[in-house]
């Protein structure tokens, strides 16, 4: 009877919108209060299962904690969470030694434990030097506070693209922020227990005024708890939520970049080929937008597959080259054109039989005035070309409550697809583990499928991509992403959903998320030039991210002299972005590059991470008439 009204008071603590951690906090003042109160009924402190009670209702406490279930503490090696670590791993210790003796008193038929047993384990929590918890707790806090481990995260903000810890663990800095703040808190939270169930033992056992310790205890709690709290929500608002992969060590094509190709690429074409009588009336620069016609007398033309497209921009260089030409299984025309006394293009590299073939292509003259000029000029080729992307959405079911959890670029089909994963949204903030999901593929020669409807091709008029990021509003998360055609570009877009934090339900209502602005509105977004661009897998240093919000670039080709326009560039970053490896709660996706000047770059998908600012704080539920030890 006595203990089901004991019990009552799990049932109710108003805790809306809390982080897990707040809440349990919320709920042991509460308890503890509850405690003090038959603590203080001389009564009820003799009636011999005084200690046994005490017992119960820590072991039910325990079961709280794993009502709300937190995601696990990530796995740092950074060098400012050693010392917190190591005294949060202490108190958690401890704390499965106290729960053990704990619940080993409320076994029915267990003998109970000798007095001598349950003081000395008061003891070991209050005073010994060895274990004392208070001491653990001091310690955490200076090594959290003193030591300015929050900052360290936001410093960490500055070295974020080159490969550094957080972002090979795929957690934005505002993430991993509040997952330190819960493991703390949590630590924190149990070694506070602890403290005062021992001074509730002691209280049982040993007559003598203890108001003043298990006050300090409290007071010191509570303060180290606000502090914690606040310095995490300032950290929380300077804190980053985007994330992004950084450059991989070893760039693996197909696993970890891809490439679109044979946008505009270098092409060697005599001008005798490009009008209908075959002349060479005119010179190079007049063949701007040309396109081929025959072969004349079986020369390099019959050497290389022509261009069925546009021919472009094209220009004399010297009369007269040596031309490596790529394997038929390459993507590339060349591999490099050695000009006689002049420029290279392309890295040199020797042109055996697996590279290609080497040939002589020597311009010629036909009577005394009339040059017969190679041209390096561009071909737009759609055929064999990797160009499309895919305009279909990847949604997560949201009437299955799943939620958007990760995001990548796929080539399928010769087609940039956008993969989306999706986890079930739980309470508090919390998301199950995501699972990759199948793609609506898209294939180019399936009739069904429509340009400017099913997908995009990229052309020499059409090539370019949008950079945005793109959040939603506070309490609405990602549950979608997709490429749209706006004024031309690429143009990405998310569906947000409304969700409620506290039971973790989605709601009905959904939008569609977009920056509509356009390279011609009356305050234009700014583009992004690719000067003289590299091939970006030819840096060894990370690339930054050098594109912001609101701008865009056009997929072009790589530079004449570093590799004779064979590619198009930036390249496609089709690692998995994905937080922690299983996912966590987002609010956004956006597109940006990667880059440096003279590299190509990467284009790339990144998220961003959901609020969590709102959601942490130390509330004290206790009244000042609250009863005292
Ligand atoms: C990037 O990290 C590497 C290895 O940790 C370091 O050697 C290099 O100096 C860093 N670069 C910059 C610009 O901080
Ligand atoms: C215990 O000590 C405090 C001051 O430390 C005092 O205010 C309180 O009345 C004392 N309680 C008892 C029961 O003596
Ligand atoms: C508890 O201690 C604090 C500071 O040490 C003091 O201000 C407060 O009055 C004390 N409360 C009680 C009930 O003794
Ligand atoms: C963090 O934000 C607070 C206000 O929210 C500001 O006072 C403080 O200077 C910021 N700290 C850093 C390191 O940016
Ligand atoms: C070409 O091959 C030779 C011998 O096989 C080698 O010594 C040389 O470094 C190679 N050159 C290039 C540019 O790969």
């Amino acid at each position: 009877m006595r203990l089901l009204w004991l019990f009552a008071l799990f049932i109710f603590v108003p805790t809306k919108g809390l982080s897990p951690v707040d809440k349990l906090r919320n709920k042991i003042f509460t308890i503890e209060r509850q405690q003090w109160i038959h603590l203080n009924d001389q009564q009820w402190r003799t009636s011999g299962s005084a200690d046994i009670d005490l017992a119960k209702v820590f072991v039910l406490f325990d079961g709280e904690i794993h009502r709300w279930p937190l995601a696990a503490p990530p796995v740092l090696s950074s060098s400012w969470w050693k010392k917190p670590q190591k005294q949060v791993r202490h108190i958690q210790e401890m704390y499965a030694t106290f729960l053990e003796f704990m619940r080993r008193q409320t076994e029915p038929g267990v003998k109970p434990a000798r007095v001598r047993e349950w003081l000395s384990l008061a003891a070991s929590v209050l005073s010994d030097p060895k274990t004392a918890v208070s001491r653990a707790m001091s310690q955490l806090h200076q090594s959290v506070l003193r030591d300015q481990m929050f900052q360290n995260v936001l410093q960490e903000q500055r070295k974020y693209y080159n490969r550094s810890e957080l972002c090979e663990l795929q957690v934005s800095p505002h993430q991993l922020i509040y997952d330190l703040y819960n493991t703390i808190a949590l630590a924190e939270i149990k070694g506070y227990v602890m403290m005062q169930f021992s001074w509730m033992l002691l209280k049982i056992y040993r007559p003598g005024n203890i108001t003043e310790e298990v006050n300090q205890t409290r007071v010191q709690y509570e303060g180290d708890a606000i502090q914690i709290a606040e310095k995490t929500g300032n950290a929380l608002a300077n804190a980053t939520r985007e994330l992004y992969r950084c450059d991989p060590l070893q760039h693996i094509e197909g696993q970890t970049y891809d490439q679109i190709t044979r946008l505009m690429q270098g092409y060697i074409e005599n001008e005798v080929n490009m009008n209908n009588e075959n002349t060479c009336r005119q010179n190079c620069e007049y063949y701007n937008v040309a396109k081929y016609y025959n072969c004349f007398k079986d020369q390099f033309c019959s050497r290389q597959p022509k261009c069925k497209g546009h021919i472009l921009g094209c220009y004399f260089v010297k009369s007269d080259m040596t031309v490596c030409t790529s394997s038929y299984k390459s993507h590339r025309r060349y591999e490099w054109i050695r000009y006689s006394n002049g420029p290279k293009f392309g890295e040199a590299n020797n042109c055996t039989l697996q590279k290609g073939n080497t040939y002589q292509v020597n311009s010629w003259w036909r009577g005394w005035f009339l040059h017969c000029s190679y041209c390096m000029c561009l071909c737009d080729d759609p055929e064999n070309s990797d160009r499309y992307f895919s305009l279909k959405e990847a949604t997560s079911n949201i009437r299955e409550n799943k939620v958007v959890t990760g995001i990548r670029l796929v080539k399928q089909n010769n087609v940039f697809h956008i993969q989306i994963s999706e986890g079930t949204l739980l309470k508090n903030g919390i998301v199950s583990p995501g699972s990759w999901l199948p793609n609506k593929i898209i294939k180019i020669n399936d009739q069904n499928m429509k340009n400017g409807i099913d997908y995009h091709t990229l052309n020499h008029g059409t090539r370019a991509i949008d950079l945005d990021d793109l959040v939603a509003p506070a309490g609405w998360v990602l549950t979608g992403v997709r490429f749209r055609i706006l004024g031309a570009h690429l143009n990405l877009n998310i569906r947000a959903t409304k969700l409620n934090f506290e039971t973790g339900h989605l709601s009905e209502d959904s939008m569609w998320i977009d920056n509509d602005n356009t390279d011609g509105s009356k305050t234009p977004r700014s583009r992004l030039t690719l000067n003289r661009p590299n091939l970006p897998t030819r840096s060894l240093a990370a690339l930054p991210v050098d594109s912001k919000h609101d701008q865009f670039l056009e997929f072009t080709h790589s530079d004449f002299d570093k590799d004779a326009a064979q590619s198009t560039v930036p390249f496609i970053d089709v690692q998995p972005l994905e937080p922690y490896g299983r996912g966590v709660l987002l609010s956004g996706a956006g597109v940006s590059h990667r880059g440096a000047v003279g590299s190509g770059g990467f284009v790339a998908l990144k998220l961003f991470t959901y609020d969590y600012a709102p959601h942490v704080r130390v509330r004290h539920p206790r009244d000042p008439s609250s009863p005292q030890p």
